[in-house]
């Protein structure tokens, strides 16, 4: 019996190709262990976003070292294999695969290999118009499934690695598509997220050439789906049709992630996101001014090489203007390749630090004013887990917001009764910057 234990860092891109990773190695007659210790071979599908997630991986392997000849095997999946290569021989000799994912397809035949003894194993061409479907996929959440609709990244920003690590933008027929969401839904799928490095710009390859909005739209009429999610857009490539069609549909989510990066054009010119601060605001008036209340969360780098206080001050309104429902703040961190690393005036990381923590305390006081609206109201929400130590369910609205809540007549789980994928309408009694709090009264 061959078995394998796998790690996975980084995005829900990394977290759906480990679920197809996982897929093709049952179906080639290997077991998952839940112990790395128990496993022949060990797998890190890998991060290289910020240099924090990349030293994650080979701290991983040097905990594992000694074992290594063992009957051990080790292979690094993702995008630090794709941006190390075969460096990562040098580094961690007792590796034995590297692969990225955009060589995945080939992952049966890596795999006949590493068992032929073949020890040096790689999977690096990105040279690929290929997606990475399987269907052998092995989802992890029985009620809400992830759907690749585009994989790779055509565009250069100065600070990114994503297009170095997974190769040219490659969209999936519609059809496909459409084929995975209507057998998810047959199979008792209620949610599904629809993924990509840049979902919107989704061109479908084959003659009905629908664009983002129609496929978005078109999932949206499956029979079964109670909600489509969307991750992550650009905001060039947002156009409004996107809003008309949350508008129309109450099944797509009222949610969108737009990333802004920096609230200064000069910032964003040099960063080459393809569009200015006007531009952007004017996506973000389209999408207050929809009949549909719809969230907004964005991404935002602090410390660009070259961004002086007054584009931080530009962010800082930016933030005020916008009144995002939620963001991720990230310290701009130098990766390999990327046009910034050659920038002249980085800043000290003292100084990103309280420019993150400067951002971090404006945002909250936002969030704690936006999400006190919510108390009084009843949301609906999609039922993911409990908390015992709250001894509260765990619920997400359809804007993305995390609402806890009590349920008189079911307390917990317990005697094979849980709530957990049911859609559940939750008074909203309290709120707090990250999360709301209710009661569930109603019954089942
Ligand atoms: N440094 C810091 N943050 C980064 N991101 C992407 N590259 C970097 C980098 N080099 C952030 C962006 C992106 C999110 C996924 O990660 O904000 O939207
Ligand atoms: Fe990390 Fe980006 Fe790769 Fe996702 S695509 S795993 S965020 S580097």
């Amino acid at each position: 019996m061959k078995t394998f234990y796998i790690e996975t860092f980084g995005c829900q891109m990394n977290a759906h190709d480990s679920e197809k990773v996982i897929g093709t190695l049952l179906q080639k007659g290997y077991t998952q262990v839940e112990a790395p210790e128990r496993a022949e071979l060990i797998l890190y599908n890998t991060c290289s976003i910020r240099d924090k997630a990349e030293q994650k991986v080979f701290s991983r392997l040097q905990q594992f070292k000694k074992q290594a000849g063992k009957g051990k095997l080790f292979g690094v999946l993702g995008c630090v294999a794709q941006q190390e290569g075969e460096r990562i021989f040098e580094r961690a000799p007792h590796v034995s695969l590297v692969a990225g994912s955009a060589s995945y397809t080939k992952l049966p035949e890596m795999l006949v290999q590493l068992e032929a003894g073949d020890r040096r194993v790689t999977g690096l061409s990105l040279d690929t118009n290929e997606t990475f479907d399987t269907p052998f996929t092995r989802r992890d959440n029985p009620h809400r499934a992830y759907i690749t609709i585009i994989e790779g990244c055509d565009k250069a920003c100065a600070y990114c690695v994503v297009p170095f690590t997974r190769g040219p933008e490659r969209s999936r027929t519609s059809e496909s598509v459409m084929r995975e969401a209507k057998s998810l839904a047959e199979l008792g799928y209620t949610e599904i997220q629809l993924l990509g490095q840049n979902v919107n710009s989704y061109r479908d390859p084959s003659p009905a050439g629908w664009d983002f909005a129609r496929l978005m739209a078109e999932t949206g009429t499956v029979p079964g789906i109670r909600r489509v999610r969307f991750t992550t857009s650009h905001p060039r490539d947002f156009v409004k049709s996107i809003v008309d069609a949350i508008d129309e549909n109450p099944v797509l989510c009222n949610h969108v992630h737009l990333p802004v990066q920096s609230g200064s054009s000069r910032v964003l010119s040099r960063m080459q996101r393809l569009y200015s601060r006007d531009e952007y605001m004017r996506r973000i008036e389209w999408i207050k001014g929809a009949r549909r209340d719809i969230a907004i969360t964005t991404d935002i780098i602090v410390g660009f090489p070259g961004e002086t206080a007054a584009d931080l001050e530009e962010t800082a309104r930016l933030i005020d203007e916008v009144e995002y429902d939620s963001m991720f703040i990230f310290k701009y961190s130098k990766r390999p390749n990327t046009p910034a690393l050659e920038y002249e005036d980085q800043i000290p990381e003292e100084e990103k630090t309280a420019r993150l923590m400067m951002l971090q305390e404006r945002q909250r006081a936002i969030q704690l004013r936006r999400n006190g609206r919510y108390v009084g109201a009843t949301e609906e929400v999609h039922v993911e887990g409990f908390n015992v130590a709250t001894g509260q369910w765990i619920g997400r609205t359809a804007q993305n917001k995390t609402l806890n809540f009590h349920d008189s007549t079911v307390p917990g789980p317990r005697d094979g009764m849980t709530l957990v994928g049911q859609y559940v309408d939750v008074l909203v009694t309290r709120s707090g910057p990250n999360s709301l709090a209710g009661v569930h009264t109603g019954s089942h």
